[in-house]
């Protein structure tokens, strides 16, 4: 019989936090203590190494060359395509490469409605989580194609309310897409079990998955949604870097996103034919080294394996909950069961403004993001204009966390009048029935 070892038996974050340059930048005047990993992740140097490795020996452009060079490019971006397929399980067909989420779901925004998938008698179905990504490219769309939009919405402790969900995805709804994890409160949508509604009545789902890849392996084939949309920049791999998958044969009835070269099969002034998938949808020159910089951070993540990022951050995520719920001025967005926030958490010192806070965090060395996270339906419901928000990764320690604690006690010793203020009983009473 054999006992397989614990997830965190090779994991050492110290020796990880020597693959990170940033975290090791000896020109810098105080320390670092990067909590804004979900805003974008550092980049290991076996991404950084890959990258320049890429323009030292094979940078020429792909798909056009008969030199050695553009065979050397080409063959490196349809090794990136293969990898990152891989990492997915998907198949390399359906995978397009972007330069972020926002591009992708453009791109499926775009592609649906102009090809005559979604008209004025039709609904696309969204949710109050959304990031704004997620949102406006619907309401371009929209404009010119008049169809309903309307969003699932949630529980007074952010959680999707599933009842609503079941009513909206029924005719006239034609899409759902939604977020598998939110960028704000760190919480996982019920996506499989959304999935399965909205194919029992025949609609497509695209994910907007930009928050859930750094945290959790997701495999295509497993989840089995339609449109799948992630940035590269967000899981140790470079800005600029993104994909989105779908389905090829749904990818193929879809119009391209930009027109341009490389996506085409003749062109004619009366009529132009498309090439085959995915260069269909990779219009121009494509970011080669963006390509190549992803497939060396999905090798990355599998060399740490997802198992142990999962463990490293379930233990990060608690420490940091429990130090923030420990503090009385602290109000902490999300579900009340803690084991349901992952990967990024967000809060609010009681009375004082998230910039206040960021501002002073910063001071000590503390990176955290503030405002509204591209989610301004989400904060309307969670009725506050801005929040603070701390999220983890592979590199984060107990000490960043420490610092942060720190950060947040000198902002109460700042604030302390406000504070007060704000945490008497009868601001309590105001604050529970606004
Ligand atoms: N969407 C990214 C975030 O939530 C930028 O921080």
């Amino acid at each position: 019989m054999t006992t397989s070892a614990h997830p965190l038996a090779h994991f050492d974050v110290q020796e990880i936090r020597k693959d990170f340059p940033i975290l090791n930048d000896g020109t810098r005047t105080r320390p670092l203590s990067y909590l804004d990993s979900a805003a974008t992740s550092q980049k290991p140097a076996v991404v950084l190494n890959a990258m320049h490795d890429y323009y030292v020996h094979a940078n020429a452009n792909v798909h056009r060359g008969v030199h050695e060079l553009g065979d050397a490019a080409t063959s490196r971006f349809e090794h990136a395509r293969h990898r990152v397929a891989r990492f997915l399980n998907a198949d390399p067909r359906g995978l397009i490469f972007v330069r972020n989420t926002t591009e992708a779901l453009n791109l499926v925004a775009t592609g649906i409605a102009r090809q005559g998938g979604l008209m004025a008698s039709d609904r696309v179905v969204l949710s109050v989580l959304e990031h704004h990504s997620n949102i406006v490219p619907w309401q371009l769309e929209r404009s010119t194609h008049g169809f309903a939009i309307a969003a699932i919405p949630l529980h007074p402790d952010g959680t999707l309310d599933m009842d609503e969900a079941r009513k909206l995805l029924a005719p006239p709804t034609k899409l759902l897409s939604i977020t598998y994890q939110s960028n704000v409160l760190g919480t996982v949508t019920p996506l499989k079990e959304l999935i399965a509604m909205a194919h029992e009545a025949g609609i497509l789902v695209a994910v907007d998955g930009a928050q859930r890849v750094p945290h959790a392996r997701v495999d295509m084939k497993d989840l089995n949604c339609d449109f799948f949309a992630m940035s590269g920049h967000k899981v140790y791999g470079p800005m600029g870097s993104g994909i989105l998958w779908g389905k090829p044969e749904l990818l193929s009835s879809m119009s391209p996103f930009l027109g341009g070269g490389s996506m085409i099969d003749t062109v004619t002034f009366e009529r132009t034919t498309w090439a085959e998938l995915p260069q269909k949808f990779e219009a121009g020159t494509p970011d080669v080294a963006a390509a190549v910089g992803l497939a060396a951070a999905c090798d990355y993540i599998d060399s740490l394996t997802y198992e142990a990022i999962e463990a490293h951050e379930k233990d990060l995520m608690q420490h940091l909950l429990h130090m923030l719920d420990s503090l009385p001025y602290i109000d902490v967005y999300g579900p009340n069961d803690r084991e349901r926030i992952v990967g990024a958490v967000s809060f609010n010192v009681r009375g004082v403004h998230a910039h206040d806070v960021g501002t002073i965090c910063d001071r000590h060395g503390v990176a955290i993001r503030v405002g509204h996270h591209c989610c301004q339906p989400l904060m309307r419901h969670l009725g506050v204009p801005a929040t603070a928000r701390a999220s983890v990764a592979a590199y984060v320690t107990h000490d960043d966390i420490d610092s942060l604690g720190e950060a947040l006690a000198d902002v109460a010793s700042i604030f302390g009048q406000v504070i007060t203020q704000h945490t008497s009983p009868a601001s309590q009473m105001e604050h529970r029935h606004a």
